[in-house]
């Protein structure tokens, strides 16, 4: 494993070989373009199962108050104000899906009610303790949308 490792960074350039150590992106410094953002925020793939957990929980992600997820049907407090996202994957890229946790004001428009999960401007109303925060982590966006990657065909 370690062997292997080594091998991958061998054969490619140095910064893809920083991985574990790479610095995430900021989000002030994420770019979106033409609704995607095609790099990884923290450099690596997230762990869709850690995701699905940030898409059920209410101080997280709170995704399922509008979004219908079947897998998760487990979960209560589905909410319909919003598309179900099965088969999401089939309708977006990742680097879409990430574009749209990452601040889908900038990618559907202003009005959406979908919060900004990786945006310093949350809102007028932020509280003071969440202030220069945001709602999701880099490493919790990768999982969301690591997990979102999976919703295909009837799931
Ligand atoms: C307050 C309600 C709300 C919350 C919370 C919310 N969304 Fe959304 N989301 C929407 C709405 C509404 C849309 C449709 C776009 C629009 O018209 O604004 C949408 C669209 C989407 C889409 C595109 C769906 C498609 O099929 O086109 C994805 C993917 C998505 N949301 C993922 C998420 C994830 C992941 C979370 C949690 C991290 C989340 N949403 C939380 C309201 C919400």
């Amino acid at each position: 494993m370690e062997m292997k490792r080594f091998l991958t960074c061998v054969a490619v350039p140095a910064f893809l070989c920083s991985q574990a150590a790479a610095v995430e992106i900021a989000p002030d410094a994420v770019k979106i373009d033409e609704m995607k953002v095609s790099q990884s925020l923290t450099g690596a793939t997230g762990n869709a199962e850690e995701g699905a957990k940030v898409l059920a929980n209410r101080g997280l992600g709170n995704c399922l108050a509008c979004h219908v997820v079947t897998p998760l049907a487990k979960e209560q407090f589905h909410g319909n104000v919003a598309p179900a996202l099965d088969g999401v994957a089939d309708r977006w890229s990742e680097a879409e899906l990430r574009a749209i946790v990452v601040d889908a004001k900038r990618v559907f428009s202003e009005e959406t009610v979908m919060p900004a999960f990786y945006s310093l401007e949350v809102g007028i109303n932020v509280r003071k303790d969440l202030a220069g925060k945001t709602i999701l982590t880099a490493q919790q966006v990768e999982d969301v949308v690591a997990y979102l990657t999976t919703l295909k065909g009837s799931k």
